[in-house]
């Protein structure tokens, strides 16, 4: 037995690091075919309140089946449960319509480069409003971040307000969910998987009112069938596809957060920027100066400076 053990952990070690891998090749995978669906649809049909309600529409809906034909087991919740959730959703309500709104605004590759520098949020939110002390590494590691963004927003050729402040409040909002996130997993039965469905459900009922109030009806049928005529029926798939991976990789990031550190979550979240920034500029020919991309690189790689020294 004794010769036995180490074997064993070995081969546990791999599996699990196997699991990990395949949940992050999964995630980056979903990430980017939503990220080029979702780009798709916002160049035709440029309402990013509905396509950001649609998306949480779709999540919902999947998961109430999932929950009905018994796919998956329904979480047994109580009021404490979505009491807690609610922040939680406030937060994720408005990072998701605010990146959405950017990402209607200016080139997906420009948002997500400024979505890179969320871990500056974390840390600046987490000293003012919190009182948490960091080593000066991690502070230190702030300055390729910020920057690395501040750099290729300068230099970004189709640069725009709306796009860089949506993506803006996106990190902030999306500092809050974590944290509110971590206080409302801690201690409860409720699967990463189950967790994202209820989240979902409680964004969508907060968001439908405001997207009705900003957008609205009138202006949806009106873009609808104006993208209907210029696309073809084929649009409606890429309004599926766009909601669908939506919920998938955001299902699967939530799956894998059970799994892994916030830290080790947080680099894996840099990499899948970097599949999105690179896929998006080949895709969709964005024009990009070479000073542009040195930005976005410094602010990546002090996004792995700020990984390794928070270790
Ligand atoms: C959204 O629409 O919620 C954003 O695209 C999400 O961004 P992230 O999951 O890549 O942080």
């Amino acid at each position: 037995i004794n010769i036995e053990l180490p074997d064993q952990q070995a081969t546990f070690e791999a599996a699990q690091k196997f699991k990990i891998g395949l949940y992050f090749a999964t995630w980056w995978a979903l990430n980017v075919v939503f990220n080029i669906y979702n780009k798709k649809v916002l160049n035709a049909f440029p309402y990013p309140w509905l396509t950001s309600t649609l998306s949480l529409a779709a999540g919902s809906l999947m998961m109430l089946i999932s929950w009905a034909t018994r796919i998956a087991e329904a979480p047994k919740t109580d009021m404490d449960f979505w009491k807690s959730l609610f922040p939680v959703a406030v937060a994720h309500t408005i990072g998701h319509v605010a990146a959405t709104v950017s990402m209607s605004k200016v080139a997906v590759s420009f948002t997500h480069i400024i979505k890179s520098g969320e871990p500056a949020f974390s840390v600046l939110v987490s000293r003012f409003l919190l009182g948490e002390a960091f080593p000066l590494p991690v502070y230190l590691s702030l300055i390729p971040i910020i920057g690395g963004c501040a750099l290729s927003a300068v230099t970004e050729l189709n640069f725009n307000m709306t796009g860089f402040m949506g993506a803006m409040i996106s990190n902030l909002a999306f500092v809050f969910r974590n944290i509110f996130s971590k206080k409302g997993m801690k201690g409860k039965s409720v699967s990463g998987m189950n967790y994202y469905a209820c989240l979902s459900m409680l964004s969508l009922l907060i968001l439908t009112p405001f997207a009705i109030a900003v957008e609205g009806p009138k202006m949806w049928m009106a873009g609808w069938d104006k993208a209907l005529s210029q696309i073809g029926p084929h649009f409606v798939w890429w309004v599926v596809a766009q909601s669908v991976f939506y919920h998938l990789y955001n299902q699967v990031s939530y799956m894998s957060l059970d799994q892994i550190s916030p830290l080790t979550f947080s680099v894996g979240n840099t990499m899948k920027r970097i599949s999105v920034i690179v896929s998006s500029i080949i895709i969709f020919h964005t024009p990009v100066q070479p000073i542009n991309a040195l930005g976005a690189a410094i602010a990546i790689l002090g996004t792995f400076l700020y990984s390794q020294s928070k270790q």
